[in-house]
């Protein structure tokens, strides 16, 4: 029995969603832990294209069970919608195999009204956020008052409940972002339906994985955005707002630190970020553009072009630490083939003096210029590579580097995004 988190290591979208799909096959349970529907997780089977917004990544591999923990945050409208979509593309989801925690939030139209109005009011200050209304959500939950799944389902408690929180919400809306205010019939109305048809799968999420825990079976944590976008050790305020690390796991479930064995984080062998917040080692210009067409890097849920830079071992030698990554997944190692020269970030230069510890503000790290190591590209496309030795001399280099300067050894490397483009350094066994 093993316990794993997969974390993402840098600003998201490393291709968590292909490592746990891969790594499902392993483990019983497959449980998210934070996040919503900022998250997409994209995986490739047989040539079709899944994209999980709350669902966990296990969700296509049968027989395996996948839980929503109480520290995601849920729009019920898209998380029926992702039901629908996966059953009529074949794949089972039903009251067996997919649990959601009565203490995870829900994500109400007035959260979305709020996101999208604070970022136009904030013009060229905005955060850059995906709009799904993710900030409010989490602020109401720590404000206490936040509605979860188990008031949605409960008619008399989510009435009393939407009265109070929307004429002061409502409040907010139309004096602070002078917008129209949410009828309490029509959110009502709605939402209530929401709750009848999710009842079903509402579960006390905590006491399931210590019950399957004490039973020997392994769960895999997956984890949504990345460490650098984590509230409080990620690029604040250039973050989303929920504990995106490892730590998040535990906060997120219900389930102890002392029941974790493993952690994995995933990272692309370059960077890409979305959104605003600095970025040390982003490249501008042709080059930056051509790594986001070679690498597809536009966002799996808003479509937003990703900004992509350097693999930065400063960054993620921090995200190491403070993750306690244990071993590491280099993804899209693929999609450096045919460049001249490849640079790895292993330093800033932060007014005339070189740091190798990633500063904790955000103003610091804007003004951070990057130290480079550069190695030789090589030419080859590596999609049919089927071993580690195999590799170009120069990707093997890159590796050697990446687990030298952060100090984790590599785990497994991906070279595309369906399930057997993937090479492992040592056994595939948890
Ligand atoms: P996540 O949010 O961390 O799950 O990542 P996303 O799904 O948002 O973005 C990762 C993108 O890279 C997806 O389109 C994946 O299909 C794709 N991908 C994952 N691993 C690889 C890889 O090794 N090579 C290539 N070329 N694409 C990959
Ligand atoms: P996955 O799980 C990449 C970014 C947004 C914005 C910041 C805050 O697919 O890796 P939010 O809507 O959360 O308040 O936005 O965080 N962001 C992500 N970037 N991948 C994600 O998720 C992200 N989820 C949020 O672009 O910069
Ligand atoms: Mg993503």
């Amino acid at each position: 029995m093993t316990n794993i988190v997969v974390v993402g290591a840098q600003w998201g979208d490393e291709g968590k969603g292909r490592i746990v799909d891969l790594l499902a096959e392993k483990v019983d349970i497959v449980a998210r832990y934070q996040g919503g529907n900022n998250a997409g997780h994209t995986i490739v089977v047989d040539g079709e294209t899944v994209v999980l917004h709350h669902i966990p990544s296990g969700i296509l591999r049968e027989k395996r069970l996948s839980v929503i923990g109480n520290g995601v945050v849920i729009d019920p409208k898209v998380l029926l919608g992702e039901i629908d979509k996966l059953r009529s593309s074949g794949y089972r989801v039903d009251e067996e195999n997919l649990k959601i925690s009565d203490r995870s939030h829900i994500i109400m139209p007035y959260h979305k009204e709020i996101d999208i109005g604070r970022e136009e009011r904030m013009g060229a200050n905005k955060i850059g956020t995906t709009g799904r209304g993710i900030g409010p959500v989490y602020e109401d939950k720590a404000a206490r008052r936040g509605i979860k799944l188990s008031d949605l389902i409960d008619p008399e408690t989510f009435s009393a409940r939407l009265q109070t929180v929307l004429e002061e919400r409502n409040l907010y809306l139309t004096r602070v972002l002078e917008r129209e205010p949410l009828h309490f019939e029509t959110v009502y109305e709605e939402y209530i339906d929401y709750g009848e048809q999710l009842r079903g799968f509402v579960s006390d999420t905590s006491k399931l994985l210590n019950d399957f825990i004490a039973d020997g079976k392994s769960i895999l944590f997956e984890g949504a955005q990345g460490a650098l976008l984590d509230v409080d050790f990620g690029t604040y305020p250039y973050v989303t707002s929920s504990s995106a690390g490892s730590g998040g796991a535990c906060t997120g479930t219900g389930v102890s630190p002392t029941k974790i064995d493993r952690i994995l984080g995933v990272a692309k062998a370059y960077s890409t970020r979305v959104g605003e917040g600095p970025f040390p080692s982003e490249i501008h210009g042709d080059l930056g553009t051509k790594l986001r067409d070679q690498g597809g890097e536009f966002g799996s849920t808003t479509g937003r072009p990703r900004r992509c830079g350097w693999f930065d071992a400063v960054a993620l030698r921090y995200s190491a630490r403070i993750n306690g990554i244990s071993e590491l997944a280099i993804t899209k190692l693929d999609v450096l083939s045919g460049l001249d020269t490849i640079k790895i970030c292993v330093g800033y230069n932060y007014e005339g003096k070189v740091i190798t510890e990633f500063p904790s503000s955000a103003q610091v790290l804007q003004n951070c210029k990057p130290v480079y190591q550069e190695i030789d590209g090589w030419k080859e496309n590596l999609s049919n590579v089927k071993t580690i030795l195999d590799l170009p001399p120069s990707a093997r280099a890159l590796l050697n580097m990446i687990e030298e300067t952060t100090g984790v050894p590599i785990w497994i490397v991906s070279l595309g995004p369906s399930r057997e483009k993937v090479l492992y350094t040592r056994d595939f066994s948890l």
